[in-house]
């Protein structure tokens, strides 16, 4: 890949063709997105309109939102994908976003029963079966334990569910966004189970929601005691209602399933319960007819949301390839990119935290000028786990699987800078 690197020093650099240049020439700028229509009059050297009068007052917008100039920037769903509004899902829109943190109004939601409306004055957390003290906790009981504040993925396990036969879907909001990266403020489930004691023959839990879909799934104490919370705050603010308000459980690096949203109870036991959600459902049927069960760990993936189907490339020269990637198991390590379909790899480079079951974002600078590429990315984990292709996990897991496809997604980039979701093999 070495003709893709830009090898000139940073303040040397030149990477778009200047601006006044093209405007002198009579050629709208590449950075102006063609789709708008411009103001002429707006464009230096005249005086735009915006700097000439005054503009809206403070608390004009008591809570705030974007500006309406990025309306497209939204959650997405897919009609065929949707039996009813109540039991569906939306798709965050990764090929707008950057860095770690994804927005609370862009997180995918997944609801099996719609949305519970639940008063956090009548909220109730129950704690029982196998421990000393069966326990009722009040919402502002939760706010006053110690809490933390930690900042992971939850991907749904069927997060590209639809891609298991081949390419489907287009654009990785369809494709890959079923994954939202949030600093959470919660209470440890150690700190509330303290409070509760715990019996020795305890080595289940049971988590169930007080949506009318009760869901309910059995986590491994083991698991409850290392990392999970009780989270009433995302990104600072108070859990938003289709995130699970007031109090949702957080599950670091396992299926979003087990993060049950709206928590009412929580039940110590000697075994699994096999509920729906572990056996009919969140269970992989392999080629043999056998099933995979408990597969909790979302293994390692990672995913270029710019460019992608829905972010085109949109002119020649220098071009930054930009993705997310994360790891159940821990941290990423490291994270490639390819341009030739997995031929040649080079390493990315890794901007900004680098967290324990979170996100991390990677950017690879190169030049494109117009050349078809196979594009893909592929992380490796700090327990050395490679993302594999879709080939190799099609080869030990066959088709019929909905969950856990972390296979390597290939973008066929077309010489007008259109994207496309394609498969190579
Ligand atoms: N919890 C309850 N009570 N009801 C649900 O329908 N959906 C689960 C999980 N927790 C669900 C739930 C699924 S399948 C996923 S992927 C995550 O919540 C999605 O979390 P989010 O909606 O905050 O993105
Ligand atoms: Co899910």
């Amino acid at each position: 890949m070495s003709d893709t690197n830009v090898s000139a020093s940073p303040s040397r650099r030149r990477f778009l063709a200047t601006a006044s240049g093209l405007v002198a020439a009579g050629v709208a700028s590449p950075v102006l997105a063609q789709d708008a229509k411009i103001d002429a009059k707006a464009l230096p050297p005249n005086v735009a309109d915006w700097s000439k009068a005054l503009g809206e007052g403070v608390v004009a917008h008591p809570y705030g939102s974007p500006s309406k100039f990025e309306k497209h920037v939204i959650r997405r769903d897919v009609e065929w994908l949707t039996a009813s509004r109540e039991s569906s899902v939306s798709f965050t829109p990764l090929h707008e976003l950057d860095g770690i943190i994804t927005p609370n109004g862009l997180c995918f939601e997944r609801h099996h029963s719609g949305v519970a409306e639940v008063a956090p004055q009548d909220y109730r957390l129950m704690i029982h079966g196998l421990v000393e003290r069966p326990m009722i906790f009040t919402f502002d009981d939760l706010k006053r334990f110690p809490r933390v504040n930690r900042i992971y993925f939850l991907e749904c396990a069927a997060n590209s569910g639809m891609e298991w036969r081949g390419a489907q879907l287009n654009g990785c909001q369809y494709t890959h966004g079923m994954v939202h990266c949030v600093e959470y403020t919660g209470v440890p489930l150690k700190v509330l189970l303290a409070e509760s004691g715990i019996k020795p023959s305890a080595k289940w839990v049971l988590a169930e929601g007080a949506d009318a879909a009760a869901m309910t799934r059995s986590i491994p104490l083991s698991k409850i005691l290392d990392d999970c919370l009780v989270a009433y705050r995302m990104n600072g603010e108070m859990l938003r209602p289709e995130n699970g308000y007031p109090a949702r459980l957080v599950v670091p690096g396992w299926e979003g399933n087990m993060w049950v949203k709206w928590l009412r109870r929580l039940k110590l036991g000697d075994e699994p319960w096999e509920t729906r959600e572990e056996t009919s459902k969140y269970t992989d049927l392999l080629a043999d007819g056998k099933a995979r069960k408990h597969t909790f760990v979302m293994d390692a993936k990672s995913i270029i949301t710019s460019p992608s189907p829905q972010a085109p490339i949109k002119g020649k020269g220098f071009t930054v390839i930009s993705g997310l990637a994360w790891s159940g198991r821990g941290k990423v390590k490291r994270v490639d990119v390819s341009v030739d379909g997995g031929r040649n790899w080079r390493e990315a480079t890794i901007d900004g935290l680098v967290l324990d079951k979170a996100c991390v974002r990677f950017y690879a600078q190169t030049q494109w000028n117009g050349e078809p590429w196979l594009l893909q990315s592929r992380v490796i984990d700090e327990t050395g786990y490679v993302q594999p292709s879709k080939d190799d996990l099609r080869k030990i897991r066959g088709v019929n699987s909905i969950y856990h496809n972390n296979g390597i997604q290939t973008y066929a980039v077309k010489p007008d800078g259109e994207v496309e979701n394609v498969e190579v093999s």
